[in-house]
């Protein structure tokens, strides 16, 4: 289920409910316009479009997943939030102490699942997105959150923050605070258990398989970070630029690789 080429289109669906129209969508991403009966796979490799008021992604792939969503409300969250392995070790990677109010940077937000366990510790994040799909997806993720019924969702949504860009060129001068730690999630997992995130990290696999990784990622992070930088990495991975971390959190599919800026080490 691979395209030639990735393209993405706002479909003109018949149970279309959402904040903006699909010409107020499709001019603000710059996008075209599926019509109404016309095939979708024929004319792009992906649609975007409301569905519950939920700005939503789909393949369009006759066997392709179900769309997705960012929903800090979902299941896929509160199991995060509740599971103490993979948030504990996330945590404990970064030197994150539940409540201090420590500052992220997510230098590699996607999906916003690993900001959102930062920001439930308490955390100001700012997520960094360079993809304008995902950037959108999540600029409505955050846009729903924040008027969440769950207080405890509400409240950590609060915390975070987006920005549009490619963090590879982000400099420190940028910054109006020096974040805490920064943390980088460049590449997919081999294999996740849960279907929900399966689902989600598969359809992004195939958003963004174009995209060429940022050169200098973790370079240019050892210079925006105050304390530390974190990397997630697929358990049997290369280091990150070749280069070896300070310390590693290695865990059954995934590892934290942990490095201390030359001016804190
Ligand atoms: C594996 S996903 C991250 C998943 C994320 N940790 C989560 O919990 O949902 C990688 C994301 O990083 C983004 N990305 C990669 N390089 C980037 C860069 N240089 N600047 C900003 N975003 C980048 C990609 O567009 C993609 O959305």
């Amino acid at each position: 289920m691979t395209s030639a080429l990735v393209t993405v289109a706002v479909s003109e669906r018949p149970d279309w409910a959402g904040s903006e129209s699909p010409a107020e969508l499709a001019n603000r991403l710059g996008l075209a316009i599926v019509p109404q009966h016309t095939h979708p796979a024929a004319v792009c490799s992906f649609v975007i479009f409301y569905q519950e008021d939920r700005l939503s992604l789909q393949h369009t792939a006759p066997d392709a997943p179900g769309a997705i969503c960012v929903n800090f409300d979902d299941s896929a969250m509160a199991y995060r939030q509740s599971h103490p392995l993979q948030p504990e070790a996330l945590l404990k990677a970064a030197g994150v102490k539940q409540g201090k109010g420590q500052s992220v940077l997510d230098a590699t937000a996607g999906l916003g699942q690993d900001a959102y366990i930062f920001a439930s510790a308490g955390c100001q994040v700012v997520m960094m997105e360079r993809s304008p799909i995902l950037h959108a997806l999540l600029s409505d993720g955050l846009r729903r959150g924040i008027a969440s019924e769950n207080g405890r969702v509400a409240a950590s949504v609060a915390r975070m923050s987006l920005v549009h860009g490619d963090s590879a060129s982000l400099s420190r001068a940028s910054l109006t605070e020096q974040p805490e730690v920064v943390y980088l999630d460049p590449m997919f997992p081999e294999r996740r258990k849960s279907a929900k995130v399966k689902k989600n990290m598969f359809t992004l696999q195939l958003l963004l398989e174009e995209d060429v990784p940022s050169a200098d990622l973790l370079t240019n992070a050892l210079q925006l970070a105050h304390r530390r930088v974190v990397v997630k990495r697929p358990r049997h991975a290369d280091f990150l630029e070749g280069r070896r971390p300070s310390h590693q959190l290695i865990g059954k599919t995934s590892r934290f690789d942990v490095y201390v800026p030359p001016a804190v080490a």
